[in-house]
């Protein structure tokens, strides 16, 4: 299979790279790519945050702020890009073109692209350029709600969901650098027009990650096309 996975910032880097989810999540990649290909889009987390109110609070614009996200996705993308060691493709690219073109030549490895989105749009495009079997959203969520569970204590978790439902129980989310909801616009968009089949998982349990992919029961949202 080819297979795309947005790794949200929120699991690889926190408060900044956690080192010991990092290899766990290099020998998961290093087993499943013995089978499939895969590329790895990786978010920015706590770090980007941070780097971004930092440099809003200092007079930048949207776009500017969306630029600094951007390089600490990079920062972030260049931690498991070093420990895959060659398993990884030779270089990080920094557009979807470039890419596309890397793909399916070892775990390719990469962060975002332009302003204005966030890294699990990466992934939906680069999905969408290669012709993805799989996206898997590897957050820290367990499950997308039928609403939010922050302010509905009676929101129910759902095992599968199409793409239409999730863009109406996403809808009003955030588009302010920083602040992209579970998933946003762009990579709504890309996942309805492509029909790729999506998983949304707990990605800190990596054990979970693997029966998600590998057709296990895990824990965590089909999205049907
Ligand atoms: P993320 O996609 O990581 O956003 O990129 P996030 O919402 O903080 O998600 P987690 O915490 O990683 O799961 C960090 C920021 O970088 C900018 C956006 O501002 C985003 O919020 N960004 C990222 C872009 O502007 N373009 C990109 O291609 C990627």
């Amino acid at each position: 299979m080819k297979i795309v996975f947005s790794v949200g910032g929120s699991i690889l880097a926190p408060f900044g790279v956690d080192e010991n989810f990092l290899f766990k999540l290099k020998d998961f990649l290093i087993e499943l790519s013995g089978d499939n290909d895969l590329a790895v889009v990786v978010g920015g987390g706590k770090p980007a945050r941070d780097d971004i109110k930092v440099a809003r609070e200092k007079g930048a614009t949207w776009a500017q702020c969306d630029h600094i996200g951007v390089l600490a996705t990079r920062r972030n993308a260049m931690a498991l890009l070093n420990v895959l060691g060659d398993a990884a493709s030779p270089k990080m690219p920094e557009s979807i073109h470039e890419a596309g073109k890397l793909f399916g030549n070892g775990i390719l490895v990469m962060g975002g692209t332009e302003p204005g989105h966030s890294t699990d749009a990466v992934a939906c495009l680069l999905g969408d350029w290669v012709g993805a079997d799989l996206f898997v959203n590897a957050s820290n969520v367990d499950a997308v709600y039928d609403k939010n569970p922050g302010e509905f204590p009676d929101a129910l978790p759902l095992k599968e969901v199409s793409i239409y439902e999730l863009e109406k129980i996403l809808a009003g989310g955030g588009s302010n650098a920083g602040e992209y909801p579970l998933l946003d616009h762009v990579a709504l968009k890309v996942l309805a027009r492509s029909g790729i089949k999506t998983l949304m998982v707990n990605g800190r349990d990596i054990e979970n990650m693997r029966k998600a992919v590998l057709g296990g029961i895990f824990r965590g949202t089909i999205v049907h096309p």
